[in-house]
């Protein structure tokens, strides 16, 4: 693939991104249920990231999917150009994001993987979904993928370190430290529970 190649591949992708950050930043307003002069704090998202595959990792993947590295093989068997991830305070507000966003009629859910009801047997947990977002050209529409992942901030510090110790590479003592992975996971996911007590918005809402 020629960087010309790639970087008309990507074009749409960056659109489809822009819109996507944009539609979840209007849901993380709409679902701020926090008293006005708290709004600033009481939102479900703490904070979004996004990356654009680069060049040689698109590359890399196909090759690992038996697949010729070219433009048209990354458009037809990728949907992770354009990756989203929406780091929120609670589970709940994980799902009140999701929900409102598969409600938006426009938006196509092309794959949905909730390792949150089910978390892979490494202990990753996290709410995957792929989005198809129209992308309106002269006269013509198509849709392209946007890679959402929804996590707590619990699931992100665990998945960011797990990720940097052993995900996808060799290491020694993988036994022990996939043993020990495990268990943070089931230890953060009981401290989660109990900040989960103290979501004061819960809290009001149960009781009025
Ligand atoms: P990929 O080909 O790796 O994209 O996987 P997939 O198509 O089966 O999709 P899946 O939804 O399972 O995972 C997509 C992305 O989720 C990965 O690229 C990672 O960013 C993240 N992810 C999935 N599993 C793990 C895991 O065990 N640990 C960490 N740290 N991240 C994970
Ligand atoms: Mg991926």
């Amino acid at each position: 693939m020629t960087d010309r190649e790639y970087h008309d591949l990507i074009t749409h992708y960056e659109d489809a991104g822009r819109i996507m950050r944009t539609r979840l930043e209007i849901l993380n307003q709409k679902l701020n249920r926090g008293p006005k002069e708290e709004q600033a704090s009481c939102g479900p998202v703490h904070n979004i990231q996004w990356r654009i595959k680069a060049k040689e990792s698109v590359e890399e993947k196909l090759k690992r999917m038996g697949l010729l590295d070219t433009s048209i093989n990354a458009k037809d068997y990728l949907q992770d150009i354009c990756g989203i991830r929406v780091i929120c305070y609670f589970v709940k507000d994980i799902y009140d994001m999701a929900d409102s966003l598969k409600r938006q009629a426009d938006l196509v859910v092309m794959k949905e993987k909730d390792y949150i009801a089910s978390p892979k047997p490494n202990g990753y947990r996290s709410y995957h979904i792929v989005v198809g977002v129209p992308i309106y050209c002269l006269d013509s529409m198509e849709y392209f993928p946007v890679e959402t992942q929804f996590r707590t901030i619990s699931m992100d510090f665990w998945a960011s370190m797990e990720h940097r110790i052993c995900y996808k590479k060799n290491i020694t003592h993988k036994e022990e430290v996939r043993e020990e992975l495990l268990g943070y996971a089931e230890t953060l996911k009981k401290i989660e529970e109990r900040f989960e007590t103290y979501n004061e918005l819960h809290i009001e809402k149960a009781g009025s």
